[in-house]
């Protein structure tokens, strides 16, 4: 089995000038959980049927598996500009470490050192490959768009939100699966299994993501807490809320949704407000959905131990800490 992280530490940003590559090494020797180019290589490993079938197909997953992880890592350089994030993986931003300007271009370069991995992806399917990933690549920036513009929106509907965090998420680990499959040799009816298994577990991945913003351990989310309410994120807590609170809980809230100078206080007055009208266990409950319309897609696949692989990270991914 292939080492991502290892895999990951053998990238050399060891060049000049340091301004622009050592943040990039800051970000990937952070680690994380490496989700998507894990996803993409076991994606490959089980179209492949552990190697049994096409046994480089695995190896031949890598480097786009790496390019889907460089690629993540630039998306969070720009993502914790315009969140104003201050931590991310336990360790201060980039933006904090160094400034905003090189947070935009080492994620630039991040961006670039991204598609020059895709290029070692085997000819005969770098077109596909190419087409998916740009596909991906916009789609993020257009959840990212619809992210930030409905900070200032009033009217934001769950539906809109679930529209939100599948471009602005799920389409990268769905992308992940249906790209590490596809190079693997995945069919057509494969190719579909896997994107939908990567698009569901991305949905529920980021209502588990908005409920660590609010309820996670900072020591093992390695993030700031309440940074989503600090901004009014239109998360899927804060919708929920709004659409189950009585009257005079959504004055509550509205009111604190003007306040931008008192976060502590504001933090934890939403954070009981959610607590009051039980948010998380309808978080939880739509979470449950999306995975087990997830887990579905599986009994499409070759049934081998990289499927029952998936099926155990799917259920894990709901109940994650980090
Ligand atoms: C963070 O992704 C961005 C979201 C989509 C919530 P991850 O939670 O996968 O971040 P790392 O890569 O593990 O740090
Ligand atoms: C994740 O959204 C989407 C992207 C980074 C593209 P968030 O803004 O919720 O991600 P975190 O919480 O900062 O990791
Ligand atoms: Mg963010
Ligand atoms: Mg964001
Ligand atoms: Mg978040």
């Amino acid at each position: 089995m292939i080492d991502i992280n290892k895999e990951i530490a053998r990238l050399d940003w060891s060049k000049e000038p340091k301004g622009l590559y050592e943040p990039i090494a800051y970000t990937l020797e952070a680690g994380g959980k490496r989700l998507r180019p894990t996803l993409a290589l076991i994606a490959a490993e089980c179209i492949a049927n552990g190697g049994l079938l096409n046994g480089d197909a695995i190896e031949k997953a890598l480097p786009a598996a790496l390019a889907l992880e460089v690629f993540h890592n630039f998306t969070l350089l720009h993502d914790d500009v315009m969140d104003k994030a201050p931590v991310r993986r336990g360790r201060p931003t980039v933006h904090v470490q160094w400034n905003e300007n090189t947070a935009i271009l080492s994620g630039d370069q991040m961006l670039i050192e991204a598609y020059k991995l895709l290029s070692d992806v085997p000819a005969e399917k770098l077109p596909q490959v190419l087409k998916w990933f740009n596909e991906m690549a916009t789609g993020i920036c257009e959840g990212q768009q619809l992210d930030v513009d409905f900070e200032h929106m009033s009217q934001v509907t769950i539906a809109d939100y679930m529209k939100m965090i599948e471009l602005k998420t799920s389409v990268l680990l769905a992308n992940a699966m249906r790209i590490g499959g596809y190079i693997a040799g995945a069919d057509e009816v494969q190719q579909k299994a896997l994107y939908q298994f990567g698009l569901h577990i991305g949905l529920a991945f980021q209502i588990q993501d908005d409920l660590l913003d609010v309820y996670g351990d900072p020591k093992t989310f390695g993030k700031a807490i309440g940074g989503d309410i600090c901004c009014n994120k239109k998360t899927f807590l804060l919708l929920t809320a709004m659409e189950t609170a009585d009257a005079e809980s959504k004055a509550e809230l509205l009111q604190w949704m003007m306040a931008s100078d008192r976060d502590t206080e504001k933090i934890a007055a939403v954070t009981a407000i959610y607590t009051r009208l039980n948010v998380r266990e309808a978080a939880e409950s739509v979470m449950e959905e999306h995975t087990a319309i997830a887990l579905e897609q599986l009994d499409k696949l070759p049934q081998n131990a990289a499927c029952e692989r998936l099926r155990e990270l799917a259920e894990k991914l709901v109940t994650r800490k980090s």
